[in-house]
């Protein structure tokens, strides 16, 4: 049997990062962090209480000033090197991040370069911060439009994306002139201190960037209460976002949700089947399918689903699973014990309810919060396999006859992050993009994050946009001026 390197960076940090110190937790208190592979504790690190979240609000607070008031050239250098630091240690940043996270090495050397990019697109988008000036239309004023930073920012990362989703706030936030708390997920906070120290090493000054780690202990719900904090980003399900704009709306907080999603992946009668089937299963194992934008309900039309099922089958018996360290891998273990039944629990209803199980469905005995890659067919369009976010390697597949009925179906639920078409036709494609209630669409595509477009959803997915140029806007106000015509 392989053994595979499981040590964790030398020099990680195991404590808070606040005002640019490494800080224990009130009374020393500490948590441990789960290898989702073994169910070993990896290693046991600071659990913040909440004074320890106004804390770093203070140092947050505290360097705000000057952090907006330098150049943006300088925020841009300093998240450069950011890129620079993290794609010069992609070996650590992504054996990290399998560690905590369970997802296959391979990805996460992915999600260095999805998780760095970040960093140097908002560098170049620091520098084109843009206002406006112009004559009103009645020509006796002039306006000045003015950009300002929001603010101090509180971010709410998710497990499943340990880096990407801390680079894709923090890097605008940063280049907008934003300081900000980051509040790691439980599960997976140890690639944000490597990050953390990463940043540090780029030059970010005290207190500009702050980490607090830990199980919550209301630390969240003390930040937020806080007039002084300006924003509030989260990625995340759509029960908690809900909760989130609730506690939001006390200080008219501006906010940005990148809620759950329940992608409808259609494939048409005129669709090049091997195409899709390719799509389909990138779309469904990415990172185990633990993904907002995962393809989760495989909506095919009748003329073509037996070909298309059982090439899925086939593609999905072949798909590397098992212990993520190996390079082989594309599915490995799922993030809690706790998920992994969630997910196993959708399955059976479905197989109670008369679906067919064609590859997959157990859970196998041993170590690991392991799922197995899995195909179910003649899955009823509104079955809980399909309207909910399955959150793991499960592929349901429904029929339909006509483009209504599939459109009917992909709209059925009140979310709408992603979704994804396979078609010949370019005016169906068209029509797509006017119907689907999706806020990101993958035409004969099956992956299309990326930090130059923007990520985002529309329904209960949530508010805002990440990444392109609109991230950058999210951490910026608008300011007005009205001007006298010049004398
Ligand atoms: C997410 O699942 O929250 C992010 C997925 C992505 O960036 O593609």
């Amino acid at each position: 049997m392989t053994t595979f390197d499981r040590s964790l960076p030398s020099d990680l940090p195991s404590q808070l990062f606040i005002g640019g110190s490494w800080v224990d937790a009130d009374g020393g208190r500490t948590f441990d962090v789960i290898d989702p592979a073994t169910e070993d504790v990896l290693t046991s690190i600071a659990d913040a209480g909440p004074d320890q979240g106004v804390e770093a609000l203070d140092a947050a607070v505290a360097a705000q000033d000057s952090w907006a008031a330098t150049a943006p050239r300088e925020r841009a250098e300093i998240l450069r090197r950011g890129f620079e630091i993290i794609t010069r240690r992609a070996d650590d940043f992504a054996r990290l991040m399998t560690l905590e996270m369970g997802k296959p090495l391979t990805t996460s050397y992915g999600e260095v370069t999805y998780g760095a990019e970040f960093l140097r697109w908002f560098s170049e988008q620091a520098v084109r911060i843009r206002g406006d000036y112009g004559v009103l239309p009645e020509g006796s004023l002039r306006q000045l439009v003015l950009k300002r930073p929001v603010g101090p920012c509180l971010l709410i990362t998710p497990w499943n994306f340990p880096l990407a989703m801390a680079t894709r706030k923090a890097g605008p936030a940063l280049a907008a002139g934003c300081t900000v708390v980051i509040r790691p997920a439980s599960n997976t906070p140890l690639t944000t201190l490597l990050f953390a120290k990463a940043m540090q090493e780029a030059g970010v000054p005290d207190g500009v960037l702050n980490v607090i780690t830990g199980r919550d202990h209301g630390v969240t719900d003390k930040v937020l209460a806080d007039p002084r904090l300006r924003k509030v980003s989260f990625t995340g399900s759509t029960p908690v976002g809900r909760g989130l704009l609730k506690q939001a709306s006390e200080h008219v907080l501006r906010t940005s949700m990148e809620l759950g999603g329940n992608a409808p992946f259609i494939v048409f009668d005129d669709a090049d089947v091997d195409a899709a089937v390719s799509g389909a299963l990138a779309a469904k194992i990415r990172n185990n399918g633990e993904v907002c934008v995962a393809a989760n309900r495989f909506i095919v039309h009748e003329s073509v689903a037996a070909e298309f099922t059982e090439k899925l089958t086939d593609g999905m018996s072949k798909v590397g699973y098992g212990d993520p360290m190996d390079k082989a891998t594309e599915v490995g273990p799922l993030i809690t014990g706790k998920d992994r039944d969630n997910v196993h629990s959708l399955v059976e209803s479905a197989r109670a309810a008369g679906a067919t199980v064609l590859l997959g469905g157990e859970i196998g005995s041993g170590k690991g919060y392991y799922y197995p890659p899995t195909v179910i067919s003649g899955v009823a369009p509104d079955a809980d396999v399909m309207m909910n976010e399955i959150f793991g390697p499960v592929a349901p597949i429904t029929t339909f006859g006509t483009e209504e009925q599939a459109l009917e179906i992909a709209n059925s639920v009140p979310v709408g992050l992603a979704g994804y078409v396979y078609t010949r036709d370019i005016n169906r494609i068209q029509r797509m993009g006017d119907e689907l209630e999706v806020g990101m669409i993958g035409a004969n595509v099956g992956v299309f994050s990326n930090p130059a477009a923007p990520f985002g959803g529309v329904k209960e997915s949530g508010l805002g946009r990440e990444g392109s140029y609109q991230g950058i806007e999210e951490y910026l106000e608008t300011i007005y001026m009205a001007l006298p015509n010049p004398f």
